[in-house]
């Protein structure tokens, strides 16, 4: 399987007025095509960051991170954001969907931004996510959970080879957080994407292929469920 995301010695550090702190201390991680990938770790692990820095939303301050053969961390800050499109998928807690505009309006709108809306990828994706009967509905009409499988369509719309998701199922609760994992794990199936999530749910954890935990910096990889 072809590695779709990978980092090799990744740190972050952050100047604070306590001094620096290093969140990330060499960090390695390679995603094969397709796989399910659960992040855990306590608060303040370094999770967030980690996600900023796959998603080339941060930089590195040192070590690489790899979308396929594009080295990120050698782009600038403008190349990253071109190549993210039809790379990368994101979907977190805060997910900005446009008040205005209608959950298929919202789901196409990486679409619009390209210049051309593909309507029916917009409705297979909201049927992926059993929003079919949403597809006209304004955000502010759905709920949170609705929302964020919204969300989790639009990520998906430019055919990502990798979706990262960090905690998106936070503020939910169980039965709703149920349904926007469901969603999140049948659609990157059904497109072959891989899947990086952050989770403090073991119960979603569990549901991955592998999972590993932040720890000291570095990921840890925690035995299968099954095992
Ligand atoms: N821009 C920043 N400047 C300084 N410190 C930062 C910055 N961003 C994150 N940190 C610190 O880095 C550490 C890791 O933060 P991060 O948000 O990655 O944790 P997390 O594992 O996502 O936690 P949570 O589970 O609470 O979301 C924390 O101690 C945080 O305070
Ligand atoms: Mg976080």
């Amino acid at each position: 399987m072809p590695t779709v995301l990978g980092t090799h010695g990744l740190t972050r550090r952050f100047d604070t007025p306590a001094g620096p702190l290093l969140v990330l201390a060499g960090l390695d991680l390679e995603v094969a095509a397709g796989e399910v990938v659960a992040i855990t770790g306590p608060s303040g692990s370094g999770k967030s960051t980690l996600l900023h820095l796959l998603a080339g939303l941060d930089r590195p301050s040192a070590g690489e991170v790899w979308w396929g053969d594009l080295a990120v961390h050698a782009l600038s800050a403008e190349r990253v954001a071109r190549a993210r499109a039809g790379r990368v998928g994101l979907v977190f807690q805060h997910h900005h969907l446009l008040a205005d505009l209608s959950a298929h309006e919202n789901v196409t709108l990486p679409g619009r931004v390209a210049g051309r809306v593909d309507a029916r990828r917009g409705d297979a994706l909201l049927e992926a996510v059993g929003l079919t009967a949403r597809r006209d509905a304004r955000p502010r009409t759905l709920s949170g959970g609705e929302r964020l499988r919204v969300a989790v369509a639009r990520a998906l719309y430019a055919r990502p080879a990798v979706v990262l998701a960090d905690e998106p199922t936070g503020s939910l609760d169980r039965a709703s957080a149920d349904a926007v994992v469901d969603a999140l794990l049948a659609a990157v199936a059904a497109d072959g994407a891989a899947l990086v999530l952050v989770t403090h749910d073991a119960r979603v954890a569990a549901r991955a292929d592998r999972r590993a935990r932040l720890d000291g910096g570095r990921l840890v990889p925690e035995p299968s469920v099954d095992a």
